[in-house]
């Protein structure tokens, strides 16, 4: 019998995650901890995890900032793309995911170079921009989908020319296509003012995980 289309998607991401994600006892250890402790299990899949990794490569990153730290697993995939004296910044609200974040990326052997800092997200923003911190190479935005507009706006103030602005879940299952709850509209309009502001180039990438999701990649002009 035929595959369903959904099956056969989800048959194509295992192909790929196979060749590309083979099994990282560091990144199977964060997973188990994160699960163990009760995180939500709503890290980026293992190739979402790899194209990360990768673009951050390619933008020969020094700083990095995320928005959205969970257990830490998207940390330690962007981390590593880090030059030795590189750094990272990774926000998280919750207190007691902090604590597992911080110590699966020390199993990872990238405390030296993360900082996990707790708090609300827009709040710490704010406190970056007022006290002028150096640009971000790569700014990864995964946290509340309601706030993703302001993450931009304050992205974009703690960017140079040449930066990678990245955003997670900017399809959630094809339900931007006609929003029919607060985080969809959200997500639609975030991926709107992408598409529209005049300082960007960007795109999104569709992704299979689960369902589909998609990874939006814009560049700063
Ligand atoms: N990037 C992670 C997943 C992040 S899940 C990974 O792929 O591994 C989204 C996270 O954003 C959750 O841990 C949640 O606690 C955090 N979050 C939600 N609202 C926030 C806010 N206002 N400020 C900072 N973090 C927030
Ligand atoms: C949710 C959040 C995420 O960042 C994600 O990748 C998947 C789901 C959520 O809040 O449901
Ligand atoms: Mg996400």
């Amino acid at each position: 019998m035929r595959d369903n289309p959904k099956d056969r998607l989800t048959q194509i991401d295992l192909y790929i995650e196979r060749l590309f994600a083979p099994p990282d006892p560091a990144l199977e250890k964060a997973l188990r901890r994160s699960q163990e402790a009760g995180l939500p299990e709503i890290n980026v899949s293992p190739n979402e995890g790899r194209l990360l990794q990768l673009l951050a490569e390619i933008t020969g990153v020094r700083r990095i900032l995320e928005i959205g730290t969970l257990g830490g697993y998207s940390t330690i995939h962007l981390a590593r793309a880090l030059p030795e004296d590189g750094m990272m910044i990774t926000l998280e609200l919750n207190e007691a995911y902090a604590r597992v974040a911080r110590e699966n990326i020390a199993h990872a052997g990238l405390e030296e170079r993360v900082e996990v800092r707790v708090g609300d997200a827009k709040a710490m923003l704010a406190g970056m921009v007022e006290e002028g911190a150096e640009p971000f190479d790569l700014t990864f935005i995964d946290a509340d989908k309601e706030s993703y507009t302001e993450y931009l706006e304050r992205s974009l103030l703690l960017a140079r020319p040449g930066s990678l602005i990245l955003a997670d879940n900017a399809i959630r299952g094809g339900s931007v296509i006609e929003p029919e709850d607060g985080s969809a509209r959200a997500t639609h309009e975030f991926n709107e003012s992408l598409a529209n502001d005049p300082r960007l180039s960007a795109l999104i990438l569709p992704l299979i995980r689960g369902g589909m999701d998609g990874l939006a990649v814009a560049r700063v002009l």
